[in-house]
């Protein structure tokens, strides 16, 4: 699609993504909203017009990059208006949910602060900010401090949204739930991206056509809760009027062109049993899950408020591998919560051994300011976490180089998505979400094409495509 402009000018936005992959759709989505304004995407924020931070506040961490580059970036600003232009600077995604007003006052050279579920307005937005700019120029004082829009609306988003442009390598995320209602007791996520919400089956279904067809092969359904998922069914649909995610995930496998799904991020809690029986019955659903699990203590679970314990995790993970023998698990790990003894912390290395998982996320508990988990006693000391982190990361690490190395030999289906390191070679993913890479042309970028793995790495494969490209030729 052309756009055309309003003012006839082009204009470049540099989008920084830090966080989950429901912000690299947002980021995504964002790009959508500002291309009918004339923005095309630029590849670094000297060469913008307007640079927009899409921001992560789960872990401290995250947080504090974002005010480390803000400084950066008030310097490219000075610069250009030093050469009389201008940078518009935007912060958005979780980090402005959280602290909009801390953004404005830390660093004025901000002047959008848009929160996760407001980023359709930004065409609004840019406006404002527009007219500011003018004030500022005419030498007149500003009124108030910077553009900010930190609500959650009482529209939807996505009702809001165009439709999604380009699709990367075969490969699309589509957000279909948001928010939270579970409250773990270390999380930020209930209060950045607030309450539960599922999208209406219908939009997902149609948002979904649009993307196979513009050449999607795979489809990532998100959500912060997503096997929480209870969309308005659409009109007319047999079988009550909300679907769950097992009946989204058996509808979207009736498109045709499209190969793989994959959701995540998934919660113990709501692994219904429908959805698990889709996992033995839907073949385009991949052999992979997400399921964090955090830690394998009951009294560490019980603090954080996940609402099960660890045997309720085992006995999904078995009734999962019933249905689907092959199925590849990971998890997201918390060490050091406040309390963790040494025996907690051994309960959680045996529920990994246990359960073995092909890969993993692990962190340490990192103190979020208006979470029930930093009011608690007995923080654990940094250098105590920095030791549990360790071994725990060693232990998963030996899993994930297991789990590759027993693929050796195997000949699998591998979606490639972009070139490898060295020349000649192109890098891909398995169905259980390793990468892969062969000798290949670029060309192969955006399919499925059939490999056997020869060789096992930490964490990639090496691969030959089978039959060899002459022969198929
Ligand atoms: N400290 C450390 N890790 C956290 N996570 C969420 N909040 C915190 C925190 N305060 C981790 C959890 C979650 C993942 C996305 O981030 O493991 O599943
Ligand atoms: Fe955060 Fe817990 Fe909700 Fe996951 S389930 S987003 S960890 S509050």
């Amino acid at each position: 699609m052309t756009f055309v402009p309003t003012d006839g000018k082009r204009k470049r936005v540099f989008i920084r993504t830090y966080g989950c992959q429901m912000n690299v759709y947002d980021s995504d989505r964002m790009a959508d909203v500002l291309r009918p304004l004339g923005y095309a995407l630029s590849d670094s924020p000297e060469q913008a017009d307007l640079v927009v931070l899409n921001t992560c506040h789960i872990r401290e961490k995250a947080s504090e990059k974002v005010y480390s580059e803000l400084g950066r970036l008030r310097d490219v600003k000075a610069e250009r208006r030093r050469e009389g232009s201008d940078l518009t600077i935007a912060v958005a995604g979780c980090v402005a949910q959280a602290e909009g007003e801390e953004i404005a006052k830390r660093q004025p050279a901000v002047d959008i602060v848009v929160g996760p579920q407001a980023y359709h307005r930004l065409p609004q937005l840019l406006a404002e900010a527009e007219r500011r700019g003018a004030i500022r120029r005419a030498g007149k004082r500003l009124p108030g401090a910077g553009v900010l829009d930190t609500e959650f609306p009482p529209e939807s988003k996505f009702d809001h949204l165009p439709a999604p442009g380009g699709v990367r390598a075969g490969s699309a995320f589509l957000s279909i739930q948001e928010g939270c209602d579970k409250f773990c007791t270390f999380c930020v996520v209930p209060y950045t991206r607030g309450a539960e919400y599922s999208r209406p089956a219908e939009s997902i279904l149609q948002e979904a056509r649009a993307l196979v067809a513009a050449g999607a092969v795979e489809l990532t359904l998100l959500g912060q809760n997503v096997n929480a998922y209870h969309g308005e069914a659409p009109s007319g649909s047999a079988g009550g009027s909300t679907w769950s995610l097992g009946r989204l995930v058996r509808a979207l496998a009736e498109i045709d062109g499209l190969a793989r799904i994959r959701y995540t991020t998934s919660h113990p809690r709501d692994m219904d049993d429908d959805l698990i029986a889709a996992h033995g019955e839907v073949v385009q659903l991949m052999p992979y899950l997400h399921l964090p699990v955090q830690s394998g203590s009951d009294r560490i679970l019980e603090a954080m408020n996940r609402g099960h314990g660890r045997d309720l995790f085992r006995r999904l993970v078995d009734r999962l591998r019933e249905r689907r023998p092959d199925l590849a698990l990971s998890s997201d790990f918390i060490v050091g919560f406040p309390g963790e003894s040494d025996a907690d912390f051994d309960a959680t290395m045996q529920l990994i051994d246990d359960v073995g998982f092909a890969a993993a996320f692990s962190f340490k508990y990192s103190r979020r300011p208006g979470t029930p988990g930093a009011a608690l006693p007995d923080q654990i000391p940094e250098s105590v976490k920095t030791a549990r982190l360790a071994a725990l990361q060693a232990l998963l690490a030996r899993q994930q180089r297991d789990f590759n190395a027993a693929k050796v030999g195997a000949t699998v289906p591998v979606l490639f998505a972009e070139p490898g390191r060295k020349p000649g070679q192109v890098l891909g993913k398995s169905p259980w979400l390793q990468s892969v890479y062969v000798e290949g042309p670029a060309s192969l970028i955006g399919s499925i094409a059939s490999v056997r793995l020869t060789e096992a790495h930490a964490v990639s494969l090496a691969g030959e495509i089978v039959p060899p490209l002459e022969a198929a030729a």
